[in-house]
């Protein structure tokens, strides 16, 4: 099947890692359901990708996105799709009248820092049917102490830093990384994250950043790691300190989900 997209959606497209752990995750939560959802939910549908996936498991599927030109796209790509109702609204601002059984909610990014769906998720949390699944049902965030080979003047999306060529900025891990957060999608978030990182250094050098990872798991046995268009590692600049093998160093962490990557604040 050929999608219309614009060009921030051909590249969601593109990556297909993120699109094939949905297409399996979809598939697996519907095995485990045993017959077709009833209705469906894909929040923050886009070109309408995930909506024709779901449309195969459910009964009726309802697909939201705020963004005029997408939705034009999504009614386009899903016209022959009887079972897909398509709106444009802010889901934030949407009151639905029927409760779901399966909820597909992409609108992550690395931490929930970035995108909405930490307020997107608290808001449809009074809309899910006894034994709604969630895809993905959680996120792992990790954070690794880091040295840069030059000094970073603003946070960086790893991805960034691989285009950026000519400007040759590379780092290393100065230590084991920590699982600092699980945030489950069952449950309403608290968006004022704060924490305390105590890294154990492994290897002697400057540490100037921490770097931010999010794991999102799609299903029970499903897993996915950054990909080029979903999670893309953060790279936060810090005040330098020499360290050596065996230090212990605390960071305190500070950011709003949803809030943007200005939100975020490391001392
Ligand atoms: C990362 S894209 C995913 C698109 C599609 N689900 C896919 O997987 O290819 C996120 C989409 O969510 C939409 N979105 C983000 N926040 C939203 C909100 N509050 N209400 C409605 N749509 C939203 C954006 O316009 C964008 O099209």
């Amino acid at each position: 099947m050929l999608f219309e997209v614009t060009k921030y959606h051909q590249d969601l497209l593109n990556d297909f890692e993120r699109l094939s752990t949905f297409f399996e995750a979809i598939n697996e939560v519907h095995k485990n359901n045993n017959s077709k959802f009833n209705i469906t939910y894909d929040l923050g549908c886009g070109s309408g990708i995930l909506s024709y996936f779901a449309s195969k498991v459910s009964k009726k599927v309802i697909a939201v996105d705020k963004d005029l030109n997408m939705i034009k796209k999504a009614e386009c790509n899903l016209r022959e799709y009887e079972n897909v109702e398509i709106i444009n609204k802010d889901i934030l601002t949407c009151e639905f009248k029927d409760k779901a059984d399966l909820i597909i909610c992409e609108t992550l990014d690395t931490a929930l820092i970035d995108e909405e769906q930490a307020l997107i998720i608290n808001h449809i949390l009074k809309y899910l049917n006894p034994n709604c699944t969630i895809i993905p049902n959680s996120i792992i965030n990790l954070a690794e102490p880091i040295s840069t080979n030059k000094p970073l003047n603003h946070i960086y999306y790893d991805d960034e830093i691989n285009l950026n060529q000519e400007n040759k900025l590379q780092y290393i891990t100065l230590g084991k990384f920590i699982n600092y957060n699980e945030i489950n999608f069952h449950e309403k978030i608290d968006l004022n994250f704060k924490t305390k990182l105590n890294f154990k250094i492994d290897v002697d050098g400057i540490l100037n950043c921490i770097k931010l990872s999010t794991y999102t798991k799609l299903a029970e046995n499903i897993i996915c790691g950054s990909t080029s268009m979903l999670n893309p590692p953060i790279l936060i600049p810090i005040k330098k300190h020499r360290v050596k093998k065996g230090d212990e160093i605390v960071i305190c962490l500070e950011y709003e989900l949803g809030g943007g990557i200005e939100s975020i604040n490391v001392y």
